[in-house]
This record gives structure tokens, C-alpha cells and sequence, in this order.
């Protein structure tokens, strides 16, 4: 099928369904042009968690597919590539979370959103790269189990230095090889150009940047900034919003290495066969989900 063929497709099987399609950031151009909402983890989850319609078509990763399901449980929830996961995400196990946490009996565990149903589900309250920080300084207790990310919980740490955070050694496997020679390079390049990083990248990176953020957080700095160009730390898949909000801004990416092929996986014929075979659906544990809520609404109150 040609391509606009397949977009007529979608939106009259959208219709059909009474469905929505939100993509994350990082999806394919294609993907983000077809899409209803698009956006970062915050925003989708609270999208996700007020919305209307019967079948919500989440191009992005297990884990948001599931935190969907979590917050919309009588919503049908495809995701429409089964084995779009994240490496970051498989880094941490409830069974070794559960070891973990009897090593630190006092601490508050604070789950990145980035990890699966069954980990959240004993967590106490999760956050985004967005809302990290305020989520951290809003817990009661010094000690903080922060799973699964070292590079946010490095970055959250160091901006909230009166908590003792306690790191798990997940990391994102994209923006950790991002090297620091690289930034030499693309500076030496473009001199003026501001450098925006998301805090999954190793602290040096971060520590390097004029501004560090989420992917919603890079693209309203970027649309606020005066400046004409920037060097971009996080994954490729932002550019096309960047690009379409700023015609007239230069933006280089920072490392070519800045490719998540989880997230790649999704095209428009995915989306296609998502919505007419009604695939692939979420579904989860009662009991795991509800645990599992108890710790994305206790940040989407923090919100
Ligand atoms: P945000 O869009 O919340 O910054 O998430 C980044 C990410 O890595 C999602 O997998
Ligand atoms: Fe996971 Fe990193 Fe891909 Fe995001 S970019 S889905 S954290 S591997």
C-alpha cells in the first residue's frame, strides 16, 4: 500500500475502533505525522489516564503500553509492535528489587517510569525525566532506592544533594554510549550552539550540557531559547518535532549513536495491523496492576 493510502487506512479504522493513537518522541517521523497525541512518558501517562476513547494504539514501548493499561484498565490497549521493548527497562526484575529493598528497610523506593508493571508494582512512587526531581525532594525519607536508571538518579542526586540516593545499575542503552569527545566535536563544529541532553546520559555528558531535560522539557527549550542552534542529546526521534515547531533553528544531533531501534520498530503498517487484527493487546495481572497504579498515581498527584 502507498503511503497515503495507508494513512486514508488508519483513520478510517481508527474511526471503526474508536481509537487514539499516541506516539512517543522518539517514534518515526511517519508515525508522529499520523498520530493524535504526541508527547513524552509524563504526558502520555496523563493522557492516557483522562482519556475518551475505546482503543488506545500506543506507539512507543512495552512499558508505556502498559502504564496505559495501568491507568485505563477498561480501555482496549495495542501496541502494535510486541517486541518494541526497553533494554533499561529489563534491568531491574521485581525479584531483585524485592532482594534489594530488604538491604535498605528504611528507604522510599522511587521507580523510574521506565520499568514494567511488576516492578512498579513494589515501588512506592514513580517519575519521568520530567518530573524526577520534584518527585525526589517531595518524599519524606533521606534514603532513596532509585531504580532503574544510574544516569537520572546520578543527575536527580546531585540536584537534590539532602537525599541519600541509592543507584541500581540500569542504564539506557542509547544515550550511555554517548561519549564526551563526541560533544568536542559537534562543539568544535557549531561554537555557538546550545547543548540540550536528556539525564539518561552519563553525568559527564550532562554535566558538559547548557540544559538537561526530557523530551518535552528539550522541545520547549528549544522553542523558547533565542539562540539559532543547538546540539541535541537524546534520541534522533525528537528532531522531527524540533525541526517542524522551529524552521527557522539548526539542530545537529549530538552522537549518531543516538538511535533507539525499540522504538524504530513501529512503521505505519504496524499501526495498520494493530487496528484491523486488533493487535497486540496489554493485559495484565489484577493485582499487580492495582499495586502498580497505587505508584503512578502517587506521582500523577506530584504532577
Ligand atoms: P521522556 O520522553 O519522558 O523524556 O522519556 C525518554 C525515554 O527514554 C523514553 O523511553
Ligand atoms: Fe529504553 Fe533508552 Fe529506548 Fe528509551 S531510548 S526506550 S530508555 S532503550
Amino acid at each position: 500500500m502507498k503511503k497515503d493510502e495507508m494513512i486514508k487506512e488508519i483513520l478510517e479504522l481508527k474511526k471503526k475502533r474508536n481509537a487514539v493513537i499516541v506516539a512517543h518522541n522518539y517514534q518515526v517521523d511517519d508515525v508522529q505525522e499520523v498520530a493524535d497525541v504526541i508527547g513524552d512518558s509524563l504526558a502520555l501517562s496523563k493522557y492516557c489516564a483522562g482519556v475518551d476513547k475505546d482503543v488506545i494504539v500506543f506507539c512507543g514501548v512495552h512499558f508505556m503500553a502498559e502504564s496505559a493499561k495501568i491507568l485505563s484498565p477498561d480501555k482496549t490497549v495495542l501496541l502494535p509492535e510486541i517486541d518494541a521493548g526497553c533494554p533499561m527497562a529489563d534491568m531491574v526484575t521485581k525479584e531483585a528489587l524485592i532482594e534489594e529493598k530488604k538491604k535498605h528497610p528504611n528507604a522510599t523506593v522511587v521507580c523510574y517510569i521506565n520499568s514494567s508493571a511488576e516492578v512498579k508494582s513494589e515501588c512506592d512512587i514513580c517519575c519521568t525525566s520530567s518530573n524526577a526531581i520534584d518527585i525526589v525532594r517531595a518524599v519524606k525519607s533521606k534514603d532513596i532506592l532509585f531504580v532503574p536508571d544510574q544516569n537520572l538518579g546520578s543527575y536527580v542526586s546531585k540536584m537534590v544533594p539532602e537525599k541519600n540516593i541509592i543507584l541500581w545499575n540500569g542504564y539506557c542503552v542509547t544515550h550511555h554510549r554517548v561519549k564526551s569527545d563526541e560533544i568536542d566535536r559537534v562543539k568544535e563544529l557549531h561554537p555557538n550552539a546550545e547543548i540540550l541532553v536528556h539525564p539518561e546520559c552519563q553525568p559527564n555528558i550532562v554535566d558538559a550540557a547548557d540544559f538537561a531535560g526530557s523530551t518535552k522539557q528539550i522541545i520547549d527549550y528549544a522553542a523558547k531559547s533565542p539562540n539559532k542552534d543547538f546540539i541535541i542529546g537524546t534520541e534522533m526521534g525528537v528532531l522531527f518535532k524540533l525541526k517542524k515547531d522551529n524552521p527557522d533553528k539548526n539542530f545537529y544531533l549530538l552522537s549518531q549513536g543516538l538511535v533507539c531501534p525499540n522504538m524504530k520498530k513501529t512503521s505505519l503498517s504496524s499501526i495498520y495491523n494493530a487496528l484491523n487484527e486488533m493487535k497486540y493487546e496489554i493485559n495484565l495481572d489484577e493485582n499487580i496492576r492495582l499495586k502498580a497504579k497505587k505508584s503512578l498515581d502517587n506521582m500523577l498527584e506530584l504532577s
